[in-house]
C-alpha cells in the first residue's frame, strides 16, 4: 500500500515537469478544449509563431499529438494550397484532422480517420496572410514560392525549439494543390539547411503530396481531358482544345499565353461545365450557401450528404471559425484582424508567375538525398487530375532513369480497390485514391488513411487481397 502510494507521487511529479515546460510543451499554447468538442484523449495546441519580428510577420499553427502513445509516432507537416489557403481550415478540420465541423456549425465531431492515428499532425497558415496568419506589415503579403518557403524554414527551427521532444523525430513532409510547390521547394530548403548545419538537421523520412500542381505543361491539359471523358464537355470542344492549344508555355495567369482561339475555348469549356458542379469531385452533388446559412441562423443542422460526405462542410466550418470563442480556444486571432475568417485569403496579393516553375527538378533533388516521394491522386478530381499527375511521374521517373519496381495495378483496402499505383526506382510512388476528391481524405478517409499509414511506415500499398473473387 505505502509503496504503491509512493508511486503515485512520483507519477504526478513527472507529469508537473513536463508541463512545467521542462522538456517543452508550452503551456500556454495548450488548447484545453474547443467550444462543442467532443472529449478526446490527445493534446491539441495552437498558436503563433514570429517569423519576422522587425516586420511584426508571424504564422499560426495548429498541431495535434497522435492517438495512443504519441511519443512513439512521427511528426507530419501538412500544407493546403490556393495559393492562399488555409491549411487549418481545409486540413486539419475538413480533411484528414481529428473534428469535422458539427452540421450546426457550433461544434465539432470526431473524425474517426483522422491522420493522427498514425502521426503527430502539424498544420501551419502559409504565408502571411492566409488564415491567423498576418504581418503587422502590409506589404508582406506580396510574396511568391521563395519567401514562402523561407518562412516556412524560420518556422519550423522556432517550432522545433517549442517542440524539443520532436526534433529527431521521422519528419515527413505532406499536402495538396498548390502545395504541390510549396512542399518540394520547403523540402529543397531544409535539405540545404542540413547540408550547412554542423548543429540540428531536419530528420526528412518523405514526401507526400496530393493532387499537387506541379507542371502546367501536363497539368493544364489533364483539365480538359478529364471533362471530355467524364462527359462534361463536346468531342467539338475537346478536338478544338487538343489542336488549338500549345500547353508548352501555358501560363498560370490569365490570359495563359495560348492563342485567342485556345483561350476561347477553354472558355467555352469551363462555362458549358458551369457552376453546379463541384470541380474538386465531379460526382458530389453542390451545396447551395444561401440555404446553408439560412439554417446555420435558425439553428438548423445544414448538412446535405451526397455520396457519403457531407458537402455542405465548409459552411459550416467557416461558420464555426468564426465564432469568438472558438477563436479564443484555439489562442487564433491575436491581434484582432480586421477581416473575417476565410478559406482562401482575400489579403495575399500572390506571385502569378511561380505556378508556372517546373517541380519535377526539385522532387529529382529529393530524390537524389534518397527521400521517397508520393504522389497521390484523389480520382474524382478535375482541377488537378490525375491524368497530368500520372503522366509527370512517368516521365520524371524515365528522366531519372528509375525502373518500374511494383508494376501499375491496384492496391486493396478492406477487399475492395483502394485505387491503382505504380512505384519506380523504390522511391517514387503515384497512387490513385478511388472515389476520392482533390482533396482526398474528404471523401475517401478510410482510403487516404490507409495510404498514410502506408507512407509513414515506409511500406508500400497493398496490392493482393483474399479472398479470391472467383471460387
Ligand atoms: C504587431 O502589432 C501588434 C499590435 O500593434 C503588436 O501587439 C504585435 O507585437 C506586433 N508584432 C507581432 C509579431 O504581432
Ligand atoms: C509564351 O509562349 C511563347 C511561345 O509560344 C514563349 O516563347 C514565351 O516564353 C511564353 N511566355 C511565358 C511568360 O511563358
Ligand atoms: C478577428 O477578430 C475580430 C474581432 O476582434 C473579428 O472581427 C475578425 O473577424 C477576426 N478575424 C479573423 C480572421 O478571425
Ligand atoms: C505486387 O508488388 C510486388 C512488389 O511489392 C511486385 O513484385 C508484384 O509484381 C506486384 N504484383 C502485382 C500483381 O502487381
Amino acid at each position: 500500500m505505502g509503496s504503491r502510494h509512493y508511486g503515485s507521487v512520483v507519477v504526478v511529479w513527472l507529469v508537473l515537469v513536463v508541463f512545467g515546460g521542462v522538456y517543452g510543451y508550452p503551456v500556454e499554447d495548450l488548447v484545453v478544449r474547443l467550444p462543442g468538442q467532443p472529449k478526446v484523449e490527445f493534446k491539441q495546441f495552437g498558436g503563433y509563431i514570429d517569423v519576422d519580428e522587425k516586420n511584426g510577420r508571424s504564422l499560426f499553427y495548429y498541431f495535434v499529438e497522435g492517438y495512443g502513445d504519441a511519443d512513439k509516432l512521427p511528426l507530419a507537416l501538412w500544407l493546403n494550397g490556393g495559393p492562399g489557403c488555409s491549411s487549418i481550415g481545409g486540413g486539419a478540420f475538413t480533411e484528414l484532422g481529428p473534428f469535422f465541423p458539427r452540421g450546426d456549425g457550433r461544434g465539432l465531431r470526431i473524425n474517426h480517420k483522422s491522420w493522427n492515428k498514425a502521426s503527430n499532425l502539424l498544420f501551419v497558415e502559409s504565408p502571411a496572410g492566409v488564415g491567423w496568419s498576418y504581418s503587422n506589415t502590409s506589404s508582406d503579403y506580396k510574396c511568391g514560392d521563395a519567401s514562402t518557403a523561407q518562412d516556412m524554414h524560420i518556422f519550423l527551427m522556432k517550432w522545433f525549439e517549442k517542440y524539443p521532444e520532436h526534433k529527431n523525430k521521422e519528419f515527413f513532409l505532406t499536402g495538396e494543390s498548390y502545395a504541390g510547390h510549396y512542399i518540394p521547394q520547403l523540402a529543397d530548403v531544409l535539405l540545404q539547411h542540413n547540408e550547412h548545419s554542423t548543429d540540428f538537421k531536419f530528420n526528412i523520412k518523405g514526401v507526400a503530396i496530393g493532387n499537387p500542381l506541379l507542371n502546367l505543361d501536363r497539368d493544364a491539359p489533364a483539365v480538359y481531358e478529364y471533362f471530355w471523358s467524364h462527359g462534361m464537355i463536346s468531342d467539338e470542344i475537346f478536338l478544338t482544345i487538343t489542336n488549338e492549344c500549345d500547353f508548352d508555355d501555358y501560363t498560370f495567369s490569365n490570359p495563359h499565353n495560348v492563342s485567342v482561339k485556345c483561350n476561347e475555348f477553354i472558355e467555352k469549356a469551363n462555362e458549358i461545365v458551369g457552376e453546379y458542379i463541384n470541380n474538386y469531385d465531379v460526382i458530389l452533388d453542390v451545396c447551395y450557401p444561401a440555404l446553408v446559412e439560412q439554417e446555420l441562423r435558425l439553428r438548423k443542422m445544414a448538412t446535405k450528404i451526397s455520396v457519403g460526405v457531407d458537402v455542405c462542410m465548409t459552411y459550416e466550418r467557416r461558420f464555426y471559425f468564426n465564432l469568438p470563442e472558438v477563436q479564443k480556444a484555439l489562442h487564433a486571432n491575436r491581434t484582432n484582424l480586421p477581416y473575417s475568417w476565410s478559406m482562401c485569403s482575400s489579403v495575399l496579393d500572390y506571385s502569378d508567375t511561380d505556378g508556372n516553375i517546373n517541380i519535377l527538378p526539385i522532387l529529382r533533388r529529393i530524390m537524389q538525398h534518397k527521400i521517397p516521394v508520393w504522389i497521390f491522386s484523389g480520382d474524382q478530381d478535375s482541377v488537378v487530375p490525375l491524368l497530368g499527375s500520372r503522366t509527370l511521374v512517368r516521365e520524371l521517373a524515365h528522366d531519372m532513369k528509375l525502373k518500374t519496381t511494383v508494376p501499375y495495378g491496384v492496391w486493396f483496402y478492406k477487399g475492395q480497390v483502394g485505387g491503382w499505383q505504380i512505384e519506380y526506382g523504390n522511391i517514387l510512388t503515384f497512387a490513385t485514391v478511388r472515389g476520392a476528391a482533390h482533396m482526398v481524405p474528404y471523401a475517401q478517409p478510410s482510403r487516404a488513411l490507409r495510404l498514410f499509414r502506408s507512407f509513414v511506415s515506409g511500406q508500400r500499398l497493398p496490392n493482393t487481397t483474399y479472398p479470391p473473387i472467383d471460387d
